[in-house]
């Protein structure tokens, strides 16, 4: 048999596609940038089958491509143009093993839609606190992969700090079970979060052992205009001198972006009368009291910090405001294709970002549109850029943002992660010594590099 039949064996009947038309939206990337091939789509519908598709493949020297919802932002999901990689979805590994209440924790399959952990969660009066715009369809797999931040970052972290175990298929077929829901555990290395963030490269998620938080009670919203973007962090120095650890979320977001959201995103609006080059989207939860709330926000009005602000004053106010937010990166797919550029700076230096990262836009790329916005407190932001039509080629203004990040302690790839689009970038804004350390690990744990080659290194 050849190895495409042996792969159809392993998974049975109805658990693989390999027609042109299936195929499409796994071999093409979510902003429909990148387009690649494959032979064949694989859905194992358990860990075993899993090990059993990587040893045919490790045998054959045959590359595979983990995919999870497929809306990553750098293409790193997708299979290149050579028509040989096989794609491995594990969407039909979706099942929530477990949710423990007195333990805070769950143990959920790698094809988890986000959204339905959180909804768990939830009907186990439990909190589990990662959200990002694309939550109804992508999966912790892949979140877990990119190491995903999305919007409350700010109070909880990134991907990588609700885990608690993990369970990995290696290159050779090895199953390595973490699956240990433990808070605390210092018996060795921490080989779990290797996999974090290594977005298919060292091995493929097939479960994990998450962290669940009391329920945070009802949070309360607030859409904040801002006369300057460098206001937005002055106002969350304000608003966490008085409220302390209670922001929930803090997004900044500019004016046009907006625009770009209610020009292409039905039933979408600001609610503001007058508008301000830049808002600020934050939740803050309840135990903070009113009193600190209005005392900062006019604390914030007297400095000039702020020009107004909104409360949303029940869900329904509170899920709209949040529906623009969430809407912006379907906004600025409608209107064309920008930069995209996923930065973080240190947020003592964000102003300064802020303010010479526009200036060398306009010295670059005369007539360039910014399209900013994103998660500023936790210092990351979607800093990208709209050429003009006569502007070809993009790369000075990249190679300029990326530069400024870095000069000023931040990086060049913040929540996105690198995949292939940005892989190019990695030995030049990371050190040598890094990129040596990142390939040594990925030679002992892949030395024939079967696992999504041409990503990340
Ligand atoms: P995929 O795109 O399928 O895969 C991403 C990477 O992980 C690939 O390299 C893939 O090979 C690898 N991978 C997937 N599953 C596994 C697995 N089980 N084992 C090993 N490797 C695997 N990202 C943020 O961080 N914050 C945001 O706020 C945010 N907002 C978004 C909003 C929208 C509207 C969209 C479309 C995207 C957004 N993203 C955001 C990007 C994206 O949703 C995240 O990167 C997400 O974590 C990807 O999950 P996925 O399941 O779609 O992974
Ligand atoms: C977001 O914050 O909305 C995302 O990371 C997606 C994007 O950058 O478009
Ligand atoms: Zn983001």
């Amino acid at each position: 048999m050849t190895l495409i039949e042996d792969l159809k064996a392993i998974v049975g009947e109805n658990a693989y596609r390999t027609d042109p038309d299936d195929l499409l939206p796994h071999v093409t990337e979510w902003r429909g940038v990148v387009h690649g091939q494959t032979p064949i789509l694989l859905l194992p519908a358990d860990t075993s089958e899993v090990v059993r598709i990587v040893r045919c493949c490790a045998a054959a020297g045959t590359a595979i491509v983990p995919q999870g919802g497929n809306t990553g932002m750098c293409a790193g999901a997708v299979p290149d143009e050579s028509g040989t990689q096989v794609v491995l979805s594990l969407a039909r590994m979706n099942a929530i093993r477990s949710v423990d209440r007195d333990n805070y924790s769950m143990i959920v399959e790698a094809g988890c839609i986000l959204q339905n952990i959180q909804d768990a969660a939830r009907k186990a009066g439990r909190h589990f606190p990662l959200s990002l715009g694309a939550e109804g369809s992508c999966q912790i797999g892949g979140n877990l992969s990119t190491n995903a931040g999305g919007i409350n970052v700010i109070r909880y972290g990134t991907a990588r700090s609700q885990l608690l175990g993990l369970e990995v298929v290696l290159a050779d077929g090895t199953i390595v079970n973490s699956l240990r829901a433990l808070r605390k555990d210092t018996a060795g290395y921490d080989l779990k979060q290797l996999f974090v963030g290594s977005e298919g490269t060292l091995g493929i998620i097939t479960a994990a052992a998450l962290k669940l938080y009391p329920d945070p009670g009802e949070t309360r919203t607030m859409l904040v205009s801002l006369p300057s973007s460098g206001d937005a962090v002055k106002l969350l120095g304000l608003m966490r001198d008085s409220l302390g650890d209670k922001i929930e979320a803090f997004e900044l977001v500019s004016d046009f972006v907006f625009s770009l959201v209610e020009k292409h995103v039905a039933n979408t609006r600001l609610p503001f009368r007058q508008r301000s080059p830049w808002y600020v989207l934050t939740d803050v939860t309840p135990g903070s009291s009113t009193d600190a709330l209005e005392t900062t926000l006019q604390r914030a009005v007297d400095a000039r910090v702020i020009n107004d602000a909104i409360v949303a004053k029940n869900e329904t106010e509170s899920a709209a405001m949040w529906r623009l937010r969430h809407s912006i990166t379907e906004g600025e797919k409608a209107e064309g294709k920008a930069l995209k550029h996923d930065i973080s700076v240190p947020l003592s230096a964000m102003q300064e970002f802020l303010l010479r990262g526009e200036a060398l836009i306009e010295s670059l790329a005369p007539g360039s549109q910014l399209v900013a916005f994103g998660h500023v407190g936790d210092g990351n932001l979607h800093y990208n850029v709209m050429l003009p039509h006569s502007f070809k080629d993009g790369e000075a203004v990249t190679a300029g943002i990326y530069t400024l990040a870095t000069e000023l302690g931040g990086s060049f790839s913040a929540e996105h992660g690198v995949g292939r689009l940005k892989s190019k970038y990695l030995p030049q804004y990371r050190t040598e010594s890094e990129v040596a350390l990142m390939k040594t690990l990925k030679k002992a744990l892949d030395p024939a590099n079967i696992l999504n080659p041409g990503k990340v290194i």
